[in-house]
């Protein structure tokens, strides 16, 4: 199977569907990461991303070809509300990074997320053959840990006060979730990916397995 072919798939879960981005998602990207309480659960600056920044980023992790990176869609009425990515994406030692944003604040607490979180790693372990999926996230932004411990990541560790927010330092919480981990979650999950669609993973894992 092409490349191509797989990423114009869509991935089909309960009540959410993951979509390749088009062009015209932008217009939500500038309101959702346009927020404040995005940017302050999510960013390292408390002041939100400027609109540049913003098509920036669009243009070249989103819709860039070297992303793994999926528009969140209601599978009832096919709403668009968040995005999801893969970065650093690390053939070699079979890992990735791990980022969610669902941007349209009435979404939040309906179970979207988590679901939406396990489709990817249902991708990187099933799909890409990868090993290990890791995210960082801040101390204060519980339910996010919450969601991400409902999908089976567990605490790596922690890098202490590394965050000066609303008036105090909080941690920054490293989490992941490992390959076997996650098959021993729901036994009978399949054994790696067929051959076609790891030839189909971006370039670096691409080389570092052979496929
Ligand atoms: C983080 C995020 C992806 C989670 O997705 P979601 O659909 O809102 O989360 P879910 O509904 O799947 O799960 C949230 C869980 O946290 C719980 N929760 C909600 N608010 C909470 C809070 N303030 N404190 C603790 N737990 C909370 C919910 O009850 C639920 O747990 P439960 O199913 O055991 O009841 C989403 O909220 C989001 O994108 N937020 C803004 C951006 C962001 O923070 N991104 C992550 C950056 S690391």
């Amino acid at each position: 199977m092409a490349r191509e072919d797989w990423r114009d798939e869509p991935i089909h879960g309960r009540s959410v569907v993951l979509r390749r981005h088009r062009p015209e998602n932008l217009t939500a990207f500038l309101r959702w990461y346009g927020d404040p309480e995005i940017a302050r659960l999510t960013r390292y600056h408390v002041e939100p991303m400027s609109p540049d920044e913003i098509r920036r980023y669009f243009e070249t992790r989103v819709l860039s070809s070297e992303t793994l990176s999926g528009a969140i869609h209601l599978a009832a009425g096919d709403r668009l509300i968040g995005t999801t990515t893969f970065s650093q994406l690390d053939g070699s030692n079979g890992s990735v990074m791990y980022h969610i944003t669902i941007g349209e604040r009435d979404a939040w607490g309906r179970g979207y997320g988590t679901e939406a979180t396990e489709l990817m790693l249902r991708l990187a372990f099933e799909r890409l053959g990868l090993h290990r999926v890791g995210l960082s996230v801040f101390e204060f932004n519980e339910r996010a840990i919450r969601s991400y411990d409902k999908a089976g990541f567990r605490v790596d560790g922690r890098l202490r006060d590394a965050i000066w927010r609303d008036g105090r330092y909080w941690d920054e919480i490293i989490m992941s979730v490992l390959e076997n981990e996650w098959r021993e979650r729901a036994p009978g999950r399949g054994r790696g990916a067929p051959a076609s669609l790891r030839a189909a993973t971006p370039s670096g894992a691409r080389a570092a397995r052979g496929a």
